[in-house]
């Protein structure tokens, strides 16, 4: 039943990867960089940045099944990016500072909250690293607010 589910989520979120491609094509080139997936879900994102990048992928989620279904398609897809997958809450996440070169939200700070997201990658990002975010057409000049306010 749940292999169903993520199943059709796949097909809708992969129609989404444009505009991740979209996102990565204006950021400049990084030679093995490290890269947070936050909120990874299956992974249709992740294998997204895999295609782009030769570093470290770091995916994590809260929901254990969909990191097992993300874990069965990395036993039978080559990426070039060592992908590592850990059922981990964003809210809780403890990395040494400025620690990733991008970090990606895909459709998780509507669920963790917009500022919170912002506040907890700030921490973690490099100086000169790229948060990518795929979030809901809301609220967009707040979001523009916050977004300055927290330094980005
Ligand atoms: C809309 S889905 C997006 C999944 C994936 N990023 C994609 O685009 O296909 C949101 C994901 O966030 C995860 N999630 C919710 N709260 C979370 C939290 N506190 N920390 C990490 N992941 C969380 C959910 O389990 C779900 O897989």
């Amino acid at each position: 039943m749940n292999s169903i589910r993520f199943k059709i989520k796949d097909e809708c979120r992969q129609n989404l990867c444009k505009y991740l491609s979209q996102a990565i094509s204006v950021l400049p080139p990084f030679e093995k960089p490290t890269i947070l997936d936050m909120g990874c879900g299956t992974g249709v994102p992740t294998l997204t940045l895999a295609k782009y990048y030769n570093g470290v992928i770091l995916a994590i989620d809260t929901d254990k099944e969909a990191l097992d279904c993300i874990i069965s398609k990395l036993t039978t897809q080559v990426v070039s990016s060592n992908i590592i997958v850990e059922c981990r809450s964003a809210n809780e996440i403890e990395f040494p500072l400025q620690n990733f070169d991008i970090v990606l939200a895909e459709g998780l700070l509507n669920i963790i909250g917009f500022e919170n997201g912002l506040r907890l990658v700030s921490r973690y990002l490099k100086q000169n690293g790229f948060f990518i975010i795929h979030d809901e057409y809301k609220n967009h000049s707040a979001k523009l607010e916050v977004i300055k306010s927290n330094g980005y």
